[in-house]
């Protein structure tokens, strides 16, 4: 199984240095930090992700490219987080080729929003997403993170069962049209104490930590739940 800690912007740099001071043997294992403190991890030795990257075709301030990423030693990139897809119109397609043609795994998050789960339309939300990667160049290096949006930072998970039931369908659908066979990591919420059910989700590759992943021991502890 695959654990990826997304700490968003949550950490100060005294929050990063008392961080990882106690961050040893961390296998199997991304850490997206900010893109600010990314070499503080590198030097670690453990796999670094960052959050996102842009096209290197695009010239935007504030950004990052998969070029960028990869010079630096990162091996990993979050792309089409619900929090950036709210707020931009970004291009997932070009961000995930242009990742992909650089060498790094791109984790792709998908998921549906909390009026597709009332309306009973998250099959219809995961298709449409799963449509998009029609142009990607290759899924061989690609996860998907299957996020519900009404799941992320609120404290509410799926159930196992539903959760499981949308993996399936991302596992088939994307095997059905485009022949690959995919990884599917949960996230959303996920902490030491439902990890411990969460784990026994039989098609579950791993998971997608936020918030939990900003405290060193907690992460640890859901670490070791998962590789139990
Ligand atoms: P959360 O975030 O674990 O804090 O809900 C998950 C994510 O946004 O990737």
């Amino acid at each position: 199984m695959l654990i990826v800690g997304n700490q968003k912007n949550y950490m100060t740099t005294k929050d990063v240095r008392d961080y990882l001071k106690e961050m040893t043997g961390l296998y199997n294992v991304v850490i997206c930090p900010s893109s600010i403190y990314v070499p503080y991890y590198l030097k670690k030795g453990i796999h670094v992700g960052v959050q996102n990257v842009v096209s290197s075709d695009e010239t935007i301030t504030g950004e990052v490219t998969a070029k960028q990423a990869k010079s630096m030693g990162i091996e990993f990139t979050i792309i089409g987080h619900s929090e950036r897809r709210e707020r931009y119109n970004e291009d997932i397609t070009s961000a995930v080729n242009d990742a992909i043609n650089n060498n790094l795994n791109v984790i792709l998050c998908i998921g549906e929003d909390i009026d597709d789960y009332n309306s009973k339309a998250t099959n219809a939300k995961l298709k449409k997403q799963i449509g998009e990667l029609v142009n990607i160049v290759s899924l061989d290096n690609v996860i998907i993170a299957y996020e519900p949006v009404w799941a992320i930072g609120t404290g509410k998970t799926p159930t196992n069962e539903e959760i499981e039931n949308n993996i399936d369908y991302i596992k088939s659908l994307v095997k059905q049209l485009y022949g690959k066979e995919v990884r599917v990591l949960y996230g959303g919420s996920v902490n030491r104490e439902n990890v411990k059910t969460l784990k026994d989700i039989p098609n579950v590759d791993g998971f997608l930590v936020g918030k939990a992943s900003t405290n060193i021991y907690e992460f640890k502890r859901i670490i070791e739940v998962v590789n139990d």
